[in-house]
């Protein structure tokens, strides 16, 4: 891999997160980011991100005192904020499809309790003591003291848009950047909307009209698979590309090889957004869930209640390589993965990158 210059908004956003390259292995909930994934992106010269939305404060210290014992490179730590529950019934006909699922995945003992824990200020904690200095937030906005607190640890700091009007949202809100997620997306919908369904924007467009309206960095996400796709971003003005899906299949990755074979066998037609699973638009594999779900989507409650309701049945699913039930996240792209280890990954990134720039954009 030889050297070549980036765009001026890449290499300033290099040079102030000190990274080596415009890449960011995505924050991704749910299993694939342990210590192995995140330390070896951040140490191959990319940003690594854990997804902690899910994670436990004493989790959430484990996971970064493993870390500092396997890299001294910069990390990104992912929160998500999570409003309580308002809804208090769940439709009939949804209880008696979720009875039905459950029995014939196996749960023992299914209940539809949706009791759920805010931890962020514990999180946040957490963070401090242990200097995380990049933090992003998804599903929506922290509060001005979640946010001045870690300002004031010297945390730089990023939330997540589905469309232009959240980006400036967040922009003034004070952050530092913005990540631009498109609906080709792997996983929820990560945006500023409380409902059920988010924007559908394509990347580029996305892209541009953050770019005319706001003026701090942009980090692209959704769909990006390979170097060429990192360049059109950088081109239409991002500063750093998130990458999940092509990073959630590496060796390095902790999810389930049941997930990782689906999404390395999958086609161009084999991703659609679901609510069924959570409550909240996401983008995963069809399956046998999403098909039979389909039709009531709109009477299951909204995250993060649908999302309790399923738990049990995601997790018996995993434990009995039922991929017919397990929510296989994964973006639009998830047929052009690789299997590769992430060192080569991140290689391969930037020499297709590198023949992007200087290869194919040649004018005559
Ligand atoms: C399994 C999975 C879990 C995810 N969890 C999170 C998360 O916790 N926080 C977040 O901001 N985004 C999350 N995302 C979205 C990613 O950060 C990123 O936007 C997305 O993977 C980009 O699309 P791609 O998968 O096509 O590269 C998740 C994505 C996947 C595939």
């Amino acid at each position: 891999m030889s050297s070549f210059t980036l765009t001026q908004d890449s290499q300033k956003f290099c040079n102030l997160l000190k990274l080596k390259y415009p890449i960011i292995q995505a924050p991704m909930a749910g299993g694939p980011c342990g210590v192995e994934l995140v330390s070896t992106v951040s140490n191959s010269g990319a940003l690594g991100s854990l997804g902690a939305g899910y994670m436990s404060s004493n989790a959430l210290d484990e996971f970064l005192l493993n870390y500092s014992n396997s890299s001294d490179a910069p990390l990104h730590v992912n929160l998500m904020i999570i409003d309580e529950p308002i809804e208090k019934d769940i439709n009939p006909e949804i209880q008696i499809l979720l009875k039905k699922i459950a029995k014939d995945v196996g749960v023992k003992d299914y209940n539809l309790d949706f009791t759920f824990k805010n931890q962020i200020d514990e999180q946040i904690k957490i963070l401090i003591k242990r200097e995380v200095k990049i933090v992003s937030f998804t599903f929506g906005l922290p509060s001005k003291l979640q946010f001045n607190t870690l300002k004031e640890s010297g945390a730089f700091l990023m939330a997540t848009a589905n469309s232009v009007r959240e980006a400036q949202e967040i922009a003034e809100f004070g952050f530092d950047a913005i990540i631009v997620q498109s609906h080709s997306a792997g996983g929820h919908r990560g945006g500023l909307a409380k409902t059920q369904y988010a924007n559908r924007i394509d990347l580029l467009p996305l892209i541009r009209g953050v770019k005319k309206t706001v003026n701090i960095p942009i980090v692209a996400s959704g769909g990006i698979m390979d170097g060429y796709s990192i360049a059109a971003t950088l081109v239409a003005g991002a500063s750093a590309a998130s990458l999940g899906t092509a990073f959630l299949v590496t060796k390095e990755s902790a999810a389930d090889e049941i997930w990782k074979k689906e999404i390395l066998a999958s086609k161009d037609t084999s991703t659609t957004l679901i609510t069924t699973f959570s409550g909240k638009e996401a983008r995963g594999i069809k399956n046998k869930f999403s098909e039979i779900t389909k039709d009531m989507e709109d009477s299951f409650p909204t995250y993060p209640i649908t999302n309790t309701l399923t738990k049990s049945i995601r997790a018996k699913a995993k434990e009995k390589l039922l991929s017919d039930y397990m929510s296989l996240w994964c973006g639009q792209g998830s047929f052009l993965s690789r299997d590769l280890d992430v060192k080569t990954l991140i290689h391969t990134l930037m020499d297709e990158m590198e023949n992007a720039f200087k290869e194919t954009m040649k004018f005559v």
